[in-house]
């Protein structure tokens, strides 16, 4: 199968919609990382999303719509609170995951009864859901365990020859996945942090849990049981206060004739004396949108990736810290 990178125009979304009609798959960008999509509502479409990425079968998917689209088609029992967060955060990196009403394939929540949400707020990502006209299943658009992919040539990397078509929107903004927000119970509770960080849903809402797996517990969010994030080259993680140490290592296989690089935000970049360097740049923010299109960059050029995790470890940086430890394992 030849894939074909187009921008998003009337011509490519035309031919996205006839791939998603006949039950096939594209790849569209949102404002985290690029997603693999299919129509929700049809389950052999579905499920070759699974085996396109070789991702495990009681991972579920995320159901992604328009501004627009009224969402007691799929789900019910909304509560007040995600209203009211709605209002603060969507469109955006968001998703809420509510009591669905079993009208989309059973594949996409992997059996679950409930259904996760996301109105993402890319333009292109708004313009290609209101095209196509239905719900849209799509995970993360890379290989299963793999690096997410932030542009369109990621997405070419991992699946080139696997899918026809990939709508390029540029480079992501957000750079890591959307927080999971469980809203199925009184309180919400973060199944996977993200951009909206725990204390930005407790300033609109007044609180808001985060899931910590108990030992023995069923997992509340499957995909946090999952290795993921994980370059193609060996890998190694500091904590910021061991950076001398990092330096210190980094020296030492470069001697030994090792392709070692740096990763690490920019105020490290200021005291490190060698030339091999991914800077993740300045801001939170930053740092976020850069991780994933360093850690490619990484795969490609280096043996050994050392990075140094953040200084900051709250808001946007719990999400960061999260990827990096499964990144770097
Ligand atoms: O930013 C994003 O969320 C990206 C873009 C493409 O929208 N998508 C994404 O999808 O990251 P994926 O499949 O890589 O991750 C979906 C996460 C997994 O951790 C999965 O377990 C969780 O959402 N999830 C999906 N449905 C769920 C449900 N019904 N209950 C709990 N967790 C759910
Ligand atoms: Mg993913």
């Amino acid at each position: 199968m030849k894939t074909q990178i187009l921008q998003i125009d009337e011509h490519s979304l035309r031919l996205a919609k006839k791939i998603l009609t006949d039950g096939g798959v594209v790849a569209f960008p949102t404002e985290t990382v690029y997603g693999l999509a299919a129509n929700a509502y049809d389950s052999a479409a579905v499920e070759s999303i699974f085996s396109i990425k070789g991702r495990p079968n009681d991972n579920p998917l995320i159901v992604h719509v328009h501004t627009d689209y009224d969402l007691s088609e799929l789900v019910t029992d909304i509560p007040e609170y995600s209203q009211l967060l709605a209002k603060a955060f969507l469109p955006g990196p968001l998703t809420m995951v509510y009591k669905s009403k079993q009208r989309v394939s059973a594949a996409v929540s992997c059996g679950m009864d409930t259904l996760a949400i996301r109105i993402p707020s890319h333009e292109g990502a708004q313009r290609f859901l209101r095209y196509v006209d239905m719900p849209i299943a799509a995970p993360s658009a890379n290989v299963s365990k793999h690096v997410s992919p932030v542009t369109a040539g990621h997405v070419y990397d991992d699946l080139n020859g696997k899918i026809s078509l990939i709508l390029d929107g540029g480079k992501c903004v957000g750079g890591i996945e959307s927080t999971v927000l469980d809203c199925t119970n009184e309180a919400p509770c973060v199944l996977r942090s993200g951009l909206v960080t725990r204390e930005m849903i407790a300033a609109v809402v007044g609180e808001c849990d985060e899931y910590v797996m108990k030992d023995g517990e069923r997992v509340r969010s499957p995909g946090m049981k999952y290795k993921h994030y994980s370059p193609k080259c060996q890998t190694v993680l500091f904590n910021f206060d061991n950076k001398a140490e990092a330096f210190k290592y980094y020296h030492e296989k470069i001697s030994a004739g090792v392709a070692a690089y740096l990763m690490c935000d920019d105020s490290v970049v200021q005291e490190f004396d060698g030339k091999n360097i991914l800077n993740l740049g300045k801001t939170e923010n930053e740092i976020a949108a850069n991780l994933y299109d360093k850690l490619r960059e990484g795969e490609r050029v280096a043996d050994l990736i050392i990075a140094i995790a953040p200084q900051k470890q709250d808001g946007v940086m719990v999400g960061v810290m999260n990827r990096m430890k499964k990144a770097f394992g």
